[in-house]
Formats: C-alpha cells, sequence, structure tokens
C-alpha cells in the first residue's frame, strides 16, 4: 500500500518533470561567409515554448549559446561567422519543465568571403576612389591651366598699360594702341594650347 503511493508520487514527479524530446532533422540553409540559418523539427506532442543553440568552432577557438524562450520558431540565424571555418551546432528544445537532450551534431563549413556581395561593393568602393582621384586632379590641371593662363593675359594687359602710359606721351600712336593688345591676347593665347 504504502510503496505503491510511493509509486504514484514518483509517476507523478516524473511525467511533470519529463524532459522534450530532442530536435530532429537539424540542418543548415542560407549558408555564406559571415552567417548561416540552422532549422530543426520537433517531435510531435510536447508542449516547447523555446529552443537553445550551441555552436562550436570545430578548432575549438569558440562557443557560443543562444537561448531564445516563448517562441514557436524552428530556425535561427547564427551572425558574425568566420569565413572557410567549420563549425559544430546542437539544438535543444525548451519544454515547460527544463531542456531536452541535445540534438545530433551538424557540422558546416562557412563560405569564402570573395562569393560574396560585400566584398564586390568594396572593390566598387576602390574603383570609385580612383575615379574621384582623377577627377579631382583634372580638375586641379584645368584650375592651373586657367590661372596661368590668366597671369599671362595680365602681364601682358599690364605690359599695354604700361605701354600706354609711355606712349601717352606720344598722343599720336594711341589709335594703333587697342589693335596691338587684342593681337598680343590672341597670341598668347595660341601659344599656350
Ligand atoms: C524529419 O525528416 C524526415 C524525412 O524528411 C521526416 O519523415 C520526419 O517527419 C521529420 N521529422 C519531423 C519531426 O518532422
Ligand atoms: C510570451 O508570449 C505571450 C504570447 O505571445 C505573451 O503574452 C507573453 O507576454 C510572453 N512572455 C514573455 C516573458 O515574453
Amino acid at each position: 500500500m504504502r510503496r505503491s503511493l510511493l509509486l504514484f508520487i514518483n509517476r507523478i514527479i516524473f511525467l511533470f518533470l519529463d524532459r522534450p524530446p530532442a530536435p530532429v532533422n537539424v540542418s543548415v540553409m542560407h549558408l555564406r561567409a559571415d552567417s548561416a540559418t540552422v532549422s530543426w523539427e520537433v517531435p510531435e506532442g510536447d508542449i516547447i515554448i523555446g529552443f537553445s543553440i550551441s555552436q562550436q568552432r570545430m578548432d575549438g577557438k569558440m562557443q557560443r549559446f543562444i537561448k531564445e524562450v516563448n517562441t514557436t520558431s524552428r530556425s535561427c540565424v547564427l551572425w558574425d561567422l568566420e569565413e572557410e571555418t567549420d563549425y559544430i551546432i546542437q539544438v535543444q528544445s525548451i519544454g515547460l519543465y527544463g531542456e531536452s537532450q541535445a540534438s545530433k551534431r551538424v557540422h558546416f563549413r562557412t563560405l569564402k568571403k570573395t562569393d560574396r556581395f560585400p566584398s564586390n561593393s568594396l572593390d566598387k568602393a576602390r574603383h570609385l576612389q580612383t575615379g574621384e582621384m582623377i577627377i579631382i586632379v583634372v580638375v586641379l590641371l584645368m584650375w592651373a591651366a586657367v590661372i596661368a593662363l590668366f597671369c599671362r593675359q595680365y602681364d601682358i594687359i599690364k605690359d599695354n598699360d604700361s605701354s600706354n602710359s609711355k606712349e601717352k606721351v606720344k598722343p599720336s600712336s594711341e589709335r594703333t594702341t587697342p589693335e596691338h593688345h587684342s593681337g598680343g591676347l590672341l597670341q598668347s593665347k595660341v601659344g599656350h594650347l
């Protein structure tokens, strides 16, 4: 009588503290250089309120645990992975009274970064930089040319002015000065270009 009561209590405790079964069909999708998506399935019959994932580098250098409760999600994105690196993951279900056993270990290897989009955009940025540099250099050269031309013309105008003021002493030659002026300008332009 006493023994059967004990068995009964034992059974009740066992029922309530029963751990859910381990997740099955663990797989890795959307594999990239720095991220991957883990998905799994849960055998029916138990109330599952969350999951926890252990992510481990194969060389043992890093281990990370991801735990989420109050979710019915059966997948999870792993971020910040390193390229061309081997990882091992295991998933556990979280039930009302504890976590399940860990699933089977699943191995995957991240891709190389060059296959991916960010490195392409980096290359683009580098091209853009060279393009910008060329534009800047061209603009600077044009400015230098404009300034050089201006200086030469200014010198000519100044020369003309000084010759004008000299020639003012002789009013007879003043009429020929404008022709001389434009001729000098034209000559300097042609000579420069
Ligand atoms: C696991 O995958 C197998 C084969 O695709 C399938 O028959 C089974 O139902 C899956 N398990 C669960 C719990 O969905
Ligand atoms: C869990 O989810 C339920 C329903 O979505 C929500 O009402 C509740 O606040 C959540 N609890 C926690 C701790 O997030």
